[in-house]
């Protein structure tokens, strides 16, 4: 059912296509979106987002942060939203129409429902709904607070005058209903009608369109022989009066006929505007070098292993991306450069891509890049990009990792890890960046090992005088760095004055 309304209300605004966004958003753009809102106000229908992305799909992370019934505050974040923008772009208007309606709903509820707060009074909604959309707004409703009354004509005998009319009477009205099983509740006008209704065993009496004076006296009469429901032009100014009168119940249209729709707003950031790889371009500027493209793959450094020397492997996402010491690198779709090279193995190799990744990413996006040995490249203290060398029958396999477009990363990786972008608050194009990539490695593995070795040192704040923390097989080892061996390794002094080599990675920043 729900489904269904929803289903409607897609295909009513989207129809045959957005043609708009269709003509100006590509395809393979993806963005982040954020539903806030703008004024106080009571949330509900947050599980209608999921309805709504599961029936256009494109979209791969929902996190609703919210529950139905939580007041909120201006500028709380509902929900946010990740996929394709085209699908958040379609979807926006449904979702927030379904939203600001349905939290107009329960915000107006939970003002009915704390107006008669400390009474014995309850307030009820009634079917005075929108057209097709009753059960969600009666979820609503009680998600605000208030108790739903009948959902329809088919659970529950409700019989007014003109049901009393045509039966000809109050009791014979409350006799034929009977035969239905349901509850059974029924409108007296006169103080006749009272005793009828009383005397044909009504537990439940609705009057409509008393003023809250000629509510009490009703009350006092009916003397708790059975419930009480007012009805009729009951507001929230008058609320606590009829409450007060002592009725049981109250019902009141305006919890779904009026309530006005919240303000609630979609914020929408793309992602990776920039235009992705061109394989021509690249293969036209390395002639004769295997380039090899996968959008999506387990690791470019599998793929890499057993092809030719100059062979490159690139991806747009890797599933299985591989880092260093057997840890993943996380490969976001679309946001990285995610590259395999295929060249001969050299001494100090891992320096000398470093220097090239840092040397690429300072041609095309302006960030200066320090250089934690041996293998991370890295934009203030976190690590923007990170180097694999894995040796494949006698082959070097030379996997870089760049963050290039992410705007985030997962909370394990949160406070180590950024992203060109995030780095210089600006979107950097991964196809220049890449060309810059394959030029800089070209050239620096072209050079001797002395020459990489002192490139590395006048690079990296980490190859000398630096207090550093390592991991060592036999714990961490805390002293000051203190050059490079013509190997590669790293010095470290401790703090006894001894010196130990460092011949994998595990440096941090003392402090970090
Ligand atoms: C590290 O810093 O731990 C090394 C990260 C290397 C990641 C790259 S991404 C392209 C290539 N394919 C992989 O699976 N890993 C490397």
């Amino acid at each position: 059912m729900i489904d269904e309304t929803v289903r409607q209300a897609l295909r009513e605004d989207i129809g045959a296509g957005d043609v708009t966004t269709r003509a100006c958003v590509p395809a393979r753009l993806l963005a982040r979106g954020s539903f806030i809102a703008r004024e106080p106000l009571v949330v509900a229908g947050l599980d209608l987002l999921e309805v709504i992305y599961r029936e256009r799909g494109g979209v791969d992370n929902l996190a609703v942060l919210k529950r139905d019934g939580d007041r909120c505050v201006e500028g709380d974040v509902l929900a946010t939203v990740r996929g394709r923008a085209r699908t958040l772009l379609e979807c926006e208007r449904v979702a927030l129409n379904f939203l600001q309606r349905l939290s107009g709903v329960a915000t107006a509820a939970r003002a009915f429902a704390e107006a008669v707060e400390g009474t014995n009074c309850r307030v009820l909604d009634t079917r005075k709904t929108t057209p097709g959309l009753r059960q969600l707004e009666k979820r609503a409703a009680a998600a605000g607070g208030v108790t739903n009354h009948r959902m329809g004509l088919f659970d529950a005998v409700l019989i007014k005058n003109n049901h009393i009319a045509a039966a000809g009477g109050v009791r014979q009205a409350i006799e034929s209903a009977r035969g239905a099983g349901l509850p059974i509740e029924i409108e007296v006008r006169t103080r006749e009608e009272l005793q009828e209704a009383l005397g044909a065993g009504a537990q439940h009496l609705l009057l409509d369109n008393v003023t809250p004076v000629e509510a009490r006296e009703w009350v006092r009469e009916i003397g708790g022989r059975a419930k009480v429901e007012l009805s009729g032009g009951i507001t929230l100014a008058n609320v606590r009066a009829y409450a007060e009168a002592g009725a049981d119940f109250l019902s009141a249209g305006a919890i779904t006929h009026s309530a006005r729709a919240v303000d609630i707003s979609f914020r929408l950031e793309l992602e990776n505007t920039a235009a992705p790889i061109d394989l021509d371009r690249l293969r036209a500027e390395f002639p004769g070098r295997t380039v090899v493209h996968y959008p999506k793959l387990d690791s470019t450094m599998r793929a890499a292993a057993g092809l030719e020397t100059g062979a490159v492997v690139l991806a747009d996402e890797q599933t299985a991306g591989q880092g260093r010491h057997g840890r993943s690198w996380h490969s976001e779709a679309g946001a990285g450069i995610y590259c395999s090279m295929v060249l001969k193995p050299t001494p100090v190799l891992t320096l000398a891509l470093g220097l090239a990744a840092a040397e690429a990413i300072a041609q095309s996006s302006g960030v200066a890049c320090d250089l934690r040995w041996p293998n991370d490249v890295m934009a203030g203290d976190r690590k923007v990009a990170g180097i694999l060398v894995q040796l494949v029958d006698g082959a070097a396999i030379a996997g870089i990792g760049i963050n290039v477009n992410q705007t985030s990363f997962p909370a394990h990786l949160a406070e180590e890890a950024t992203s060109l972008r995030m780095a210089s608050g600006r979107e950097v194009a991964p196809a220049g960046l890449l060309i810059a990539l394959l030029r800089a490695v070209d050239a620096f593995t072209a050079e001797p090992p002395e020459a990489i070795l002192r490139l590395f040192a006048r690079a990296s704040s980490y190859a000398a005088g630096r207090r550093v923390t390592v991991e060592l097989p036999d714990g961490a080892v805390a002293g000051t760095t203190a050059g490079l061996t013509s190997e590669g390794f790293l010095i470290l002094r401790k703090d006894d004055g001894t010196d130990t080599l460092v011949v994998a990675g595990g440096v941090r920043a003392a402090g970090a």
